[in-house]
């Protein structure tokens, strides 16, 4: 009972906040969110977990939107993981169907706000129907020069540094590079997205303390903020509560400041 009046007073503290002022200088450039919650939010509703996801995929706009109005230049969303294959198929199947429902009600706003829509993770492994919704969206915001809304699909980070590893391993059976060659840049741009820079801000909805196989390597340095609310839940104001915390820190990168 008491775990259950803390974590109402958790979510309504956390939604009563005041929305702050931020300040312009130190807005952190690229953000990297863990969408988590969907399911236990339509649970607490006696809703099937699909409408947890459909409802997430409205604050996967009101997230962009907010992105783009702080002055954040690339916004990361964690929409299917290499583990998410294990869930029942009709919900694969469902989340599989969001990125061509999003983007057909909200690419026409995104291409209108010079959004670019980017891609990382695997996608040899995803349905054709979600590869067509997804490439489309690149192809017609390639040359857009706003936000990067950046979503990863099919995505895990251990794979990905894996893959990494392979490529150096054949760079160097081949000659085409010594080990003095791999350093930490060279790794940082042979993982899936060169272009990115590593993230300055992690933001986890849904309670969990956990990174979930998401960025280990780019998010070595990242400040991490979490909260209790579910992801359908999020806005603008949690936007700015966290970009708001993240000003307040002090980024010392292991040295003193
Ligand atoms: C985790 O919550 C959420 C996901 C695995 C899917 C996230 C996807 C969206 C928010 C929509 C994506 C939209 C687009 C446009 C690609 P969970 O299901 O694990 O929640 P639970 O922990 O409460 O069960």
């Amino acid at each position: 009972m008491i775990n259950i009046i803390q974590s109402w007073w958790n979510k309504n503290k956390a939604q009563k906040l005041p929305v702050p002022t931020l300040s312009k200088d130190n807005i952190p450039r690229h953000v990297a969110i863990i969408m988590d919650g969907n399911g236990r939010w339509a649970n607490r509703r006696g809703l099937p977990r699909i409408v947890g996801h459909q409802t997430g995929m409205k604050a996967v706009k009101r997230a962009a939107l907010a992105a783009d109005e702080i002055g954040i230049e690339y916004l990361t969303m964690y929409a299917f993981s290499t583990e998410n294959w294990k869930r029942p198929k009709d919900e694969v199947d469902f989340l599989m169907r969001l990125p061509e429902e999003f983007l057909a009600m909200e690419l026409e706003e995104l291409i209108e706000k010079n959004v670019r829509i980017q891609m990382m993770g695997h996608p040899e492994e995803l349905p054709s129907h979600t590869i067509a919704a997804m490439e489309e969206a690149m192809r017609r915001t390639e040359n857009n020069t706003g936000l990067v809304l950046n979503f990863a699909l099919n995505y895990g980070s251990r794979r990905e540094i894996k893959e990494t590893f392979k490529e150096a391993a054949e760079a160097l059976a081949s000659g085409a590079l010594t080990p003095a060659d791999i350093t930490e840049e060279w790794i940082g741009e042979h993982l899936y997205h060169t272009a990115l820079p590593d993230p300055d801000l992690l933001i986890r909805t849904g309670g969990e303390l956990r990174l979930s196989n998401f960025m280990l390597w780019q998010l070595a340095y990242s400040e991490l903020w979490f909260t209790d609310l579910y992801w359908p839940e999020f806005g603008r104001d949690q936007l700015a509560q966290a970009v708001a915390e993240y000003q307040r820190r002090t980024r010392r990168y292991g040295g003193l400041s």
